[in-house]
């Protein structure tokens, strides 16, 4: 059997899409996309599609367990917000209960809103002698009136698109309906994929329908499930294998890259596509990024790593100067837990594997925002990335005069 991966793009397009039905939501998205895009189409207004956060891969129909990732979605709702601020509408497509653009501020556990809060001195409410009003603490007010005149703008004037997915599946229709609604805005859309995107999953034709078992099911209860959980879960090469338990193997197949049926069938004629590449690894960061921007011939190619993503990216491009470093300047870095401020620096000194000096564009742009807790990378990122888009809408309009 030929597995997805080892398909021609288009047809393991069709296949992958015919294993599933759409998520029901798709309709309704596509209903709220087609106002928006023809909102914006009017105004002439850029449109940029940020995807954003993990995907899950159930493992049973009627799913009780799943695969996930890492991904909180910080990347997405942070370049949503540069985005607004350089003027683009934004389409949001993201994984439910991830990070939103503004409320990210104030959500989640690190950043409880309740700890943004405290209540005023009782006034005279003869009800209520003892309730004060709910306020925000005098320390937080200017940063959370910047962020909630930024919201209620991007709101009242429609320039922002919230549209939520949670399975690898759903995000793929998604992502498809989208960019093909996106067509009437030519050039003047922007593909910004930085959702954590799982390459394996289970066939929905392999896939158990109940929760699977942990341990053996009397025979009469047992029903039509019991080839499919034989077939999931064994105790294979268990020299005692537990009496009542059962051990869980997952067998996984290859998503298909669906980039190149994004940049050759879906997305508008024009239109700008920018992938993420994401590695642990320092010495095959450039190389694979390099390697994703050869096989899928878009526009750009934003590699980062794991430990260091919060303060560097590098931008691998098809024009010169090919690589180029972005950073935050040492002193203005965030506090980040997971973060390995060592690792900054050793993607650009390990690529092709030797230990050289950094040749390549390194720069500490200055920065244009920050927060309580230092530069946002994506400050630095979006502007320069609107450059290249700018860049790419001009040589279009010089073409067609
Ligand atoms: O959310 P945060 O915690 O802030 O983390 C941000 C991030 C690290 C997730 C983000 O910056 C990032 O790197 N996102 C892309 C991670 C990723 O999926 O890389 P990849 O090498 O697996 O995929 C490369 C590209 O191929 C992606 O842009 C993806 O859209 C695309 N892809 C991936 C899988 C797949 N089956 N089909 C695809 O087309």
């Amino acid at each position: 059997m030929t597995l997805l991966g080892d398909m021609e793009p288009a047809e393991a397009e069709s296949v992958y899409f015919n294993e599933y039905s759409a998520p029901k939501a798709l309709p309704k998205h596509e209903a709220l996309a087609r106002a928006f895009i023809d909102l914006h189409v009017e105004d002439n207004r850029r449109v940029v599609l940020v995807t954003s956060g993990g995907t899950t891969v159930p493992l049973e129909t009627q799913t009780v367990r799943f695969i996930d990732n890492f991904s909180a979605g910080t990347r997405g709702a942070t370049s949503a917000e540069y985005f607004l601020q350089q003027g683009y509408a934004v389409i949001f497509l993201h994984r439910q209960y991830s990070l939103l653009p503004y409320s990210r501020h104030y959500s989640h556990s690190t950043n409880c809103f309740l700890d943004f809060m405290d209540e005023a001195p009782p006034t005279a409410d003869a009800a209520n002698p003892d309730h004060g009003s709910i306020v925000v603490r005098s320390e937080y007010q200017d940063e959370m009136r910047d962020v909630l005149r930024k919201y209620r703008y991007a709101k009242q004037n429609n320039r922002l698109l919230l549209l939520p997915f949670t399975t690898v599946a759903e995000y793929m229709f998604e992502l498809r309906a989208m960019a093909k609604l996106m067509r009437p805005l030519g050039s003047n859309a922007l593909f910004y994929l930085a959702a954590a995107v799982s390459d394996f999953f289970i066939p929905r034709s392999r896939m158990a329908e109940h929760k699977i078992q942990s341990q053996e099911i009397p025979a009469h209860l047992q029903g039509d499930t019991v080839d499919d959980s034989e077939e999931i879960y064994t105790g294979e090469n268990e020299i005692q294998p537990p009496k009542n338990q059962k051990k869980l193997v997952v067998n996984l197949d290859p998503v298909p890259k669906f980039l190149h049926r994004l940049v050759d069938g879906w997305a508008p004629d024009g239109s700008m596509v920018v992938s993420f590449k994401l590695e642990t690894d320092p010495s095959l960061l450039v190389y694979k990024a390099r390697t994703a921007l050869q096989r899928y011939s878009h526009h750009l190619v934003i590699g980062n790593l794991l430990s260091t993503r919060k303060w560097e990216v590098v931008f691998i491009t098809p024009d010169a100067p090919h690589e180029r470093w972005i950073r935050v300047p040492k002193a203005r870095r965030s506090k980040s837990i997971s973060g390995v401020e060592d690792q900054v620096g050793l993607a650009e000194i390990q690529k092709g594997g030797s230990a050289q000096k950094p040749t390549s564009q390194t720069e500490d742009v200055p920065p244009s925002d920050e927060t309580r807790d230092g530069v946002e990378i994506e400050s630095l990122i979006i502007p320069e990335l609107v450059k290249l888009h700018d860049k790419m809408i001009e040589k279009k309009t010089q073409k067609t005069e």
